[in-house]
């Protein structure tokens, strides 16, 4: 795959799948060869990330996502890496993170391209796949999936549409690079063993799995999100790190096991993952998964749509609760922060708040690829004008103002 269209792999401007990179990249040459002077480099990726998005956006969501796909499974034979800024390395539940921001889990349902997401030059630190369940299931009815675009938003009710264990199975044991891929793992919306599902999501990608994710907080999948109560929870863990535990005897390694909660519980609800967590502590938390709500949108046409909210109206809301469960949980619980994080001050005031590292999805849809090398970039800038030897020296600066927010404002 050429420069071009590596660079316009993800988001919308994913979809720019390879004969669309090329007729675009075609037609800026042809632009830049009229117009002097020749843009720099990083002007250039904004021109191309403007032009794709304007492509991708004619398109439905669900369509741009399996292009965007299909350009980055062919881009996966070159792998490069870029020079990694230690300052922004970290070492987070025992694992070495190269920078602190991640993929968030929903992108790579079925572990298709986590290495070529890794490792081709996008910029991010770790992958998170998934959610995969059990069995493949086909998930909601379309169209299921909305852009918000005045929000910088967009509403999903996908429902765990996924391939199933197997089918991820195979590709993640197929290609190992020694990047860092998080397998995020659910249940079948017909279960009749929940508890049973995730653990053998834990048994199925034990070999495999940099760390996992157990998701308790999708709202597109009926009652999943009951698993966040008190005693349900206790229970669900102690299965998990039960099945965790006999893998790690038999494989020789212990693989982290986080919880992904709902942005949408109030204190009391924070208090039960708290006390559970504390009960059956696993290695870490991410926060959040979408909201059910729809606080102040400005985009009309979508914004009644059921499904879970994600991208720059939920910074605010998952911010809180990650505040919340960081003063709730002490400053030696690993957290993933996640929720409208499209700028390096953005990631940086998640970390502010209480966070170890960050994910982000929503951002690349109407940012483009370039935006985690923008992010990363714009860290390494931070830790040069504040004298940082690491940036980890930023968390919980704001911890306390956040934590003291109202949920939802
Ligand atoms: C289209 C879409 C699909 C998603 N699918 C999943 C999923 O399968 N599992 C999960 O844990 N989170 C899923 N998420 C939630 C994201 O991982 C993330 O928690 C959320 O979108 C907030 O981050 P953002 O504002 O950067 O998008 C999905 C989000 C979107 C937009």
């Amino acid at each position: 795959m050429g420069g071009l269209a590596r660079r316009c792999a993800l988001s919308p401007s994913l979809c720019a799948a390879r004969s669309v990179g090329r007729r675009l990249g075609e037609a800026a040459s042809a632009r830049r060869a009229r117009h002097a002077p020749i843009p720099c480099g990083a002007c250039r990726v904004r021109l191309f990330d403007a032009a794709a998005r304007r492509f991708a956006f004619a398109l439905d969501p669900e369509r741009a996502h399996q292009l965007s796909i299909r350009a980055l499974k062919t881009a996966k034979s070159r792998r490069t890496r870029q020079p990694a800024d230690p300052r922004l390395a970290a070492i987070v539940a025992g694992l070495p993170f190269p920078n602190p921001v991640g993929l968030a889990a929903g992108y790579d349902k079925n572990a298709e391209v986590p290495h070529a997401l890794a490792g081709l030059g996008f910029g991010f630190g770790f992958v998170e796949v998934g959610t995969i369940t059990p069995r493949a299931q086909p998930g909601n009815a379309k169209p299921r999936v909305f852009r918000l675009p005045r929000d910088r938003a967009v509403i999903n009710r996908l429902g765990f549409n996924n391939e199933g264990h197997e089918a991820a199975l195979k590709r993640l044991r197929a290609e190992r690079h020694g990047d860092i891929v998080g397998v995020n793992i659910g249940v079948n919306a017909d279960s009749t063993d929940r508890v049973g599902d995730y653990v053998a999501g834990i048994r199925a990608f034990y070999d495999t799995a940099s760390y996992f994710t157990a998701n308790v907080s999708s709202p597109n999948t009926p009652r999943l999100r009951e698993l966040q109560e008190r005693e349900t929870l206790e229970r669900l863990l102690e299965k998990i790190l039960a099945a965790r535990d006999d893998a790690a005897a038999s494989h020789g390694k212990r693989v982290p096991v986080f919880l992904k909660i709902a942005p949408d519980l109030d204190e009391r609800g924070l208090d039960a993952i708290a006390a559970a967590f504390n009960a059956e502590p696993a290695d870490g938390l991410i926060i959040s998964n979408t909201t059910i709500t729809r606080e102040n949108l400005r985009d009309r046409r979508h914004a009644k749509e059921t499904g879970g909210l994600s991208g720059r109206p939920l910074f605010e809301r998952s911010t809180v609760a990650l505040a919340k469960m960081r003063v709730r949980l002490g400053p030696h619980v690993p957290i993933i922060g996640v929720g409208g994080v499209d700028s390096a001050e953005s990631a940086a005031e998640k970390m502010r708040a209480g966070a170890d590292l960050v994910q982000l999805y929503t951002g690349l849809v109407y940012h483009g690829p370039g935006l985690v090398r923008r992010i990363v970039g714009g860290l390494s800038a931070m830790c040069e004008r504040e004298n940082l030897t690491n940036l980890a020296a930023i968390r919980d600066a704001h911890v306390d103002e956040w934590a003291a927010r109202r949920i939802g404002g």
